[in-house]
């Protein structure tokens, strides 16, 4: 296989997320251009609707029209939050600070995802929880009055970190977080700051805001999402010959771990014509046919990659060597239990693949890989099983590809259209 041209991904997820949950906040009508209109995306836009936003209907290509009433109203309904833990834990701090009761649930992996991660804080903070299924949905928030909260995060996550930053918000109090290691993404961060919120990173790790802003209505153009785009950069260095471009994808330093991973492994991704658009880098990729060999992906690097760990697993099944992802045990509560199905998919394919405690250990092959892929309804999976099947020989069978939707809506077609036959 070879490829060619010039793509665009579907606008970044987790930008989308927070700009809907934004719009929500602010009293008036913004605007959201180039954003994703994936399931999870919809989620999103699905509950904010219940709790008194105007959203006009997700569509590709067009620009999101929302209007917010300034605080969000009381649900007349559960609200259900799909497969998107992003949209639950979110909303649950934007929550807290309302002082009406709200029952949130989502799909059967959604439901099965931890909460006490962001309710235990949430709780010290003065918000009160009834859950009737342990550490998982459904669960009812009564938000209230709030006090300040300093607090250092059992794991490094950008949920709970954001989360808790838009308790924050819309309890009108300080927040400081610290990740024990690695840094997540800061799309929460920069927009408050945009908002007027006064939000430092100190030098010892705390992510300290000061609610000294207001959220007002907005115009944004949300950039591409990296987590996507990895994807194609991964068929880009499996094909035998070309070179790919996607054009107007986020660059953000805390998304970008993979590429880093990637030059080490002996890529040569570049980046191209970079800019900020309201306060996110977005340049073009581009990538070329490259012969890797494995490397070991560090802790402290997990956060920055988090997502992109099932594509990196493919690309090192083809490395020369085997590669380690040490620290991977957050893997085991996304969307399934994406370090054993990774695993055990990837040895069903027939590459040397092992779970040892939390470390993933991969070793790389050129034999043509071959097999029956469970995705238990991950996207990711799906996606990154999808990119393995583009190699020379391979014959992998994928039991889900419709779950792709869930982040990257036309995954398939988009794969399909940057791949022409090796002469
Ligand atoms: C996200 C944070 C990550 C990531 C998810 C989106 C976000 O989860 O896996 O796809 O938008 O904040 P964690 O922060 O829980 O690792």
């Amino acid at each position: 296989m070879k490829v060619h041209g010039s793509v665009r991904v579907p606008g970044d997820k987790s930008i989308t997320h927070r700009a809907l949950l934004f719009g929500a906040l602010a009293r008036g009508q913004s605007f959201i251009g180039g954003a994703l209109t994936s399931l999870d995306a919809r989620s999103s836009a699905r509950v904010l609707r219940q709790l008194g936003a105007e959203i006009s209907p997700l569509r590709i290509g067009s620009v999101i029209d929302i209007t917010g009433r300034g605080r969000l109203r009381r649900p007349g309904n559960v609200l259900n939050c799909g497969n998107s833990g992003t949209t639950t834990r979110l909303l649950l701090g934007m929550l807290a600070g309302h002082r009406f009761a709200a029952t949130l649930t989502g799909d059967s992996s959604l439901r099965r995802r931890p909460m006490r991660r962001v309710t235990a804080p949430l709780t010290q903070m003065g918000a009160r929880f009834h859950d009737t299924r342990g550490d998982g949905l459904p669960l009812t928030i009564r938000g209230g009055p709030l006090r300040p909260l300093r607090y250092e995060q059992p794991v490094s996550s950008a949920q709970i970190k954001s989360c808790l930053l838009l308790a924050g918000v819309t309890g009108g109090v300080d927040v400081a977080v610290r990740e024990p290691f690695g840094r997540s993404r800061d799309h929460t961060e920069r927009l408050l700051r945009a908002f007027g919120y006064r939000v430092e990173d100190s030098a010892d790790g705390w992510v300290e805001m000061a609610p000294t802003g207001k959220i007002e209505p907005f115009a944004l153009q949300v950039p591409g999402d990296p987590s996507s785009a990895a994807f194609l950069v991964g068929a880009a260095l499996m094909a035998e010959a070309g070179e790919l471009r996607i054009t107007s994808v986020g660059i953000n330093p805390t998304r970008i771990g993979f590429l880093t991973v990637l030059q080490r492994m002996g890529a040569n991704p570049r980046v191209e014509s970079p800019v900020t658009e309201f306060g996110e880098p977005v340049g073009d990729l581009v990538v070329t046919h490259a012969a890797l060999r494995a490397t070991e992906v560090a802790a402290g690097e997990i956060p920055g990659l988090i997502d992109e760990i099932p594509l990196l697993a493919i690309i090192a099944s083809r490395s020369e060597g085997t590669t380690i992802f040490r620290d991977v045990g957050e893997l085991r509560v996304k969307e399934s239990d994406r370090l054993g199905l990774m695993a055990e998919n990837l040895r069903a394919v027939g590459v040397v693949a092992e779970v040892q405690g939390d470390d993933l250990y991969v070793s790389g092959s050129a034999r043509p890989p071959a097999g029956k892929v469970r995705t238990a309804g991950d996207h990711r999976l799906a996606m990154a099983f999808a990119v393995l099947n583009t190699v020379p020989g391979a014959r992998i069978a994928i039991d889900d590809m419709r779950c792709a939707d869930v982040s990257f809506p036309r995954f398939r077609e988009t794969l399909a259209s940057i791949k022409v036959r090796a002469r």
